[in-house]
């Protein structure tokens, strides 16, 4: 944890809700939430963002899961960040391990995606992991700045722009990088975000995420530069996503 910084948990339920149980889930999330250290966050589907900001109000934070890089225009299927803004988020999840792999998102494209959402008055957090291979050949920490420098924007520390760190090979599969590979990390990416952004960089939330569950928050979130996590599966149980949500605090 950076001291000073107050942490954000932050649920990424990628394509899981229908009304009736995200209502429910949001309620029960909410009713934890309030007066905790931590800053909750849940990016449902953009379905759900306007029904759930009721449900949300004032106690949770709402976000997208993308967004188009574009204002407006021809681009069927898409959703501008504009839009996620008006239906009630604050945030937007971008560049996704699943959504480079699936779509092919570049670095690039990312952080046009980030000047969007920074243009719609959003607070982008940029994704950034390296894949097993790339662990295991030793080059994880060099993939990683890489593909930070890349995906982010001029005025993301002024916008309070926020960076995950998701390793590809842990995110839904139970296992987690070692505490010092996660230490050594977030080390050297809080290095690079204070010579990028040298007034905000320091301060700027550098979450962890990849099968965080309650039984190993508090350790992860207790580590330097963790200034919380993105959650994906444990964000769907009430009970579980909650406890990590204490454990930052
Ligand atoms: P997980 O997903 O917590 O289920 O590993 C994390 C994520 O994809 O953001």
């Amino acid at each position: 944890m950076t001291p000073g910084v107050r942490p954000l948990i932050a649920g990424n339920w990628k394509m899981h809700g229908l009304a009736a149980e995200a209502q429910a889930l949001a309620r029960a999330v909410a009713d934890g939430a309030a007066g905790l250290k931590a800053e909750v966050l849940i990016c449902p589907p953009a379905t759900l963002i306007a029904p759930l900001t009721q449900a949300c109000a004032g106690v949770v934070a709402l976000g997208g899961q993308d967004c188009h890089e574009a204002a407006k225009g021809a681009h069927t299927g898409d959703i501008s960040a504009a839009m996620l803004k008006d239906a009630g988020a604050s945030y937007v999840i971008l560049g996704h391990s699943e959504r480079r792999m699936a779509y092919r998102e570049t670095s690039h494209r990312v952080r046009a995606k980030a000047e969007a959402a920074m243009a719609a008055g959003l607070i982008p957090v940029v994704c950034v992991g390296e894949p097993e291979d790339d662990r295991l050949l030793g080059r994880a920490e060099e993939v990683v700045a890489e593909q930070m420098a890349e995906s982010l924007p001029d005025g993301f520390g002024a916008a309070g722009g926020v960076v995950a760190y998701e390793p590809v090979w842990a995110i839904g599969t139970g296992r987690t990088p070692t505490e010092a590979d996660i230490t050594a990390m977030h080390a050297m990416l809080r290095a690079k975000l204070a010579e990028a952004f040298p007034a905000e960089g320091a301060g700027l939330r550098l979450l962890y995420g990849g099968s965080v569950k309650p039984g190993n928050a508090a350790a992860i979130l207790a580590l330097p530069h963790v200034d919380g996590a993105l959650v994906g599966g444990a964000s769907l149980v009430a009970e579980d996503f909650l406890a990590i949500a204490r454990a930052a605090g």
